[in-house]
């Protein structure tokens, strides 16, 4: 198959070709993405290959590239899944986005036919939901992706997405067109965290003017969140965080009320609930751990609370609650993609986002070229960025 190296993006030749491109390979767990030559091939039946300009990371990326969940493990893979970017060409069948259109990517599709796309009740979808073990095309089970020397090793997909690199290759479903007038590099951010945390408080548990609200993590998920919760008119907003600097951040997002679980030898959830008389309507747990889970629950107050789980759990526990607790009337829910159905919802989702409805530019701490994406991964390590953004 005829190769092209493109040196200024999609300039139309390239469909149908196979594309030679820069991509960050992670080549077993832990160890620093190297930066090399890959190839891409042509998108196939229901296909689109996109031209990536912008792409951020988020923790599930870290979590992915630290490979924490044994069994999702497979090497050489492309992570990231939080960009934004060009379509340089589509495969056969495809009738919603061509050629040019500026899309995001979903990690968790909709096919739009499948009995859950079908109910307005739920943003899972059959076919292509978000599934951490996929690692290849549904189409034919092969990868789009190989490297550029003459191994030609398969490089696997990751989060139906892959975009740490400077082209891509995602199911037609797992590609949303948004307004050509939209800034691509903020727009970088509804692909995963943003929409995540303000879709938890207003799709999830359709957040009511006044409700008392307590944030546990107070990375982007549940930074989105407190944006989220303020725009549906929260009365108070509680962030907890073990990292200080968040108090600050935390700030500039509305979170008057900080509590660091170090600073204090009292129970967090004692504390939320004195300062709440009786416990917040709603808490959201944004770390990815049983016992903050727990404390999150515990937080609520008794025969409404909810409670609302976005951090990925990777060790293999059980839910931390004993079921006669559930009597007490207080609820646990989890959140995918902040429950917006990708296709269908993004466009109008970024529309309000452009309107200023939610805050972006808050969001974007670091900017830096996509060859510096291990100093990227440092900065969110030690919790010093909230998103950097790479651009390629
Ligand atoms: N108690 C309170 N906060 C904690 C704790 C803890 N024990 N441990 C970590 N944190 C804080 C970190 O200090 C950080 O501010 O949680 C925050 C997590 O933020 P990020 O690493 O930026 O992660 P983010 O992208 O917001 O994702 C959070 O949601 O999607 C999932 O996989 C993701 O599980 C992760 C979670
Ligand atoms: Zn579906």
């Amino acid at each position: 198959m005829e190769v092209v190296s493109p040196i200024n993006g999609c300039s139309g030749d390239t469909a149908g070709r196979v594309i030679i491109c820069k991509a960050a390979v992670a080549w077993g767990p832990g160890e620093p993405l190297v930066i090399e030559q890959v190839r891409v091939d042509p998108p196939q039946k229901m296909e689109v290959r996109v031209k990536i300009l912008f792409t951020s990371i988020c923790h599930t990326d870290l979590s992915a590239w630290k490979g924490e969940n044994e069994s999702q493990r497979a090497y050489p893979r492309i992570f990231g899944h939080e960009a934004a970017g060009i379509v340089e060409s589509v495969g056969e069948g495809v009738t919603e986005v061509a050629a040019g259109d500026h899309v995001i990517p979903l990690f968790n599709g909709e096919c739009g036919t499948c009995r859950c796309c079908k109910n307005p009740k739920t943003n899972a979808c059959e076919v292509m939901g978000v599934n951490p073990m996929k690692r290849t095309m549904t189409h034919d089970g092969k990868t789009r992706f190989t490297t550029a020397d003459e191994r030609r090793l398969p490089i696997f997909h990751f989060l139906n997405t892959s975009t740490f690199s400077e082209f891509t290759v995602l199911e037609s479903a797992c590609v949303v067109k948004i307004d050509s007038e939209a800034p691509m590099k903020k727009m970088t951010l509804l692909s995963c965290g943003l929409s995540t945390g303000v879709g938890a408080a207003w799709n999830t548990v359709n957040m009511e003017a006044g409700s008392t609200v307590a944030i546990f993590g107070l990375g982007v998920i549940g930074l989105a969140v407190a944006e989220g919760a303020r725009a549906r008119g929260a009365s108070k907003i509680i962030g907890v965080d073990i990292n200080p600097l968040k108090s600050v951040v935390g700030k500039q997002f509305g979170i008057i009320d900080f509590i660091n679980p170090r600073d204090s030898d009292n129970p967090v959830h004692e504390i939320i609930i004195e300062k709440t008389n009786g416990g917040v309507d709603y808490s959201f747990e944004c770390v990815g751990n049983g016992e903050i889970l727990r404390t999150a629950f515990l937080s609520t107050h008794i025969g409404w609370g909810t409670t609302v789980m976005l951090g990925v759990h990777t060790s293999p526990k059980m839910l931390p609650l004993h079921p006669m607790e559930l009597f007490s009337g207080r609820k646990v829910v989890a959140s995918v993609f902040g429950g917006f159905k990708g296709r269908s919802d993004m466009p109008q989702f970024a529309k309000q986002c452009i309107e200023g409805v939610v805050k972006l530019d808050e969001f974007i701490t670091h900017q830096l070229p996509f060859h510096n994406i291990n100093d990227a991964f440092q900065l969110l390590i030690d919790g010093k960025s909230l998103r950097c953004v790479l651009q390629f």
